[in-house]
């Protein structure tokens, strides 16, 4: 790895290995999101408890101090919405001058495995990594599911895992499910879970976070589920205690409840 990729990976992951990634993506394809509208306010007081912000050049110009130490994973694709015709038929939306003149630490893409983009995006990937290694960007990959929930388990995902690290991503991002270790095992590069749509309870949070880390995950990539949270603070050191001070969800949950009430 030459000097300049090294140097993003480890802006990105910690000294221990781990990372908490805060994505505010939300909106290129499904527009305003719920306690997002403003997202500069939303992030805010979690900034200094994040290891990197996932976002798009647009949010990050008009909502993000430029003066923010935060390692940046700028999101390159898009091109497609909610109400168009597919979603998987996404595209590089941003050039690599654009990523260079933004000094980010690393760029993210989705892959849509098994739909009928399939091919053109993981062309887009192969196409991406191409540039990003050029220049010592690393690329994350997602591994979007779209509406297919069902799709969510491991041999799927593993699937999907594998074939973003054998077109030469650094890091893949993938959802949680049973046997995650099965996932983490047929994949060579640092695989991180992803959060997807906020759940009933903070410990349902705290669980899958836990055992998806026990099972080989080096952090986490999740958004709604921290600030869409009536506390998004407690949310995110309760987390923060789990990645990067091996707390259990137990513990976990106290250091929510603490500092949800103020002590
Ligand atoms: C969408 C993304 C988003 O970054 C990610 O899904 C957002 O996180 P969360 O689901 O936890 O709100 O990659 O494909």
């Amino acid at each position: 790895m030459d000097w300049g990729m090294q140097n993003r990976m480890a802006r990105l992951i910690q000294d221990d290995g781990h990372c908490l990634f805060l994505p505010i993506d939300h909106g290129y394809f499904q527009g305003p999101t719920r306690k997002l509208e403003k997202p500069g306010e939303t992030v805010k007081p979690l900034l200094s408890y994040c290891d990197a912000l996932f976002v798009t050049r647009g949010v990050l110009r008009s909502a993000i101090n430029a003066n923010t130490k935060v390692p940046i994973i700028l999101r390159v694709s898009g091109g497609t919405s909610m109400i168009g015709k597919d979603l998987a038929n996404e595209g590089i939306t941003t050039s690599v001058q654009e990523m260079l003149r933004l000094n980010v630490a690393a760029i993210g893409l989705s892959i849509f495995v098994g739909t009928d983009y399939e091919r053109e995006s993981l062309l887009n990937l192969a196409k991406l990594v191409d540039a990003g290694e050029e220049y010592g960007i690393p690329v994350m990959a997602v591994t979007a599911v779209g509406r297919e929930l069902g799709k969510r388990d491991a041999r799927y995902l593993g699937l999907c895992c594998r074939i973003a690290a054998e077109l030469g991503a650094r890091v893949v991002k993938t959802y949680y499910c049973a046997d995650f270790d099965k996932i983490v095992n047929g994949c060579p590069v640092p695989v991180v879970i992803a959060g997807g749509p906020q759940v009933d309870t903070e410990m349902e949070v705290f669980e899958f976070i836990y055992d998806g880390m026990q099972k080989g995950a080096i952090g986490v990539n999740l958004g709604r589920n921290i600030w869409q949270n009536d506390y998004p603070v407690a949310m995110i050191r309760a987390i923060d205690a789990i990645i990067h001070h091996d707390a259990r969800p137990q513990d976990a949950q106290e250091v929510y409840n603490i500092v949800k009430n103020g002590k």
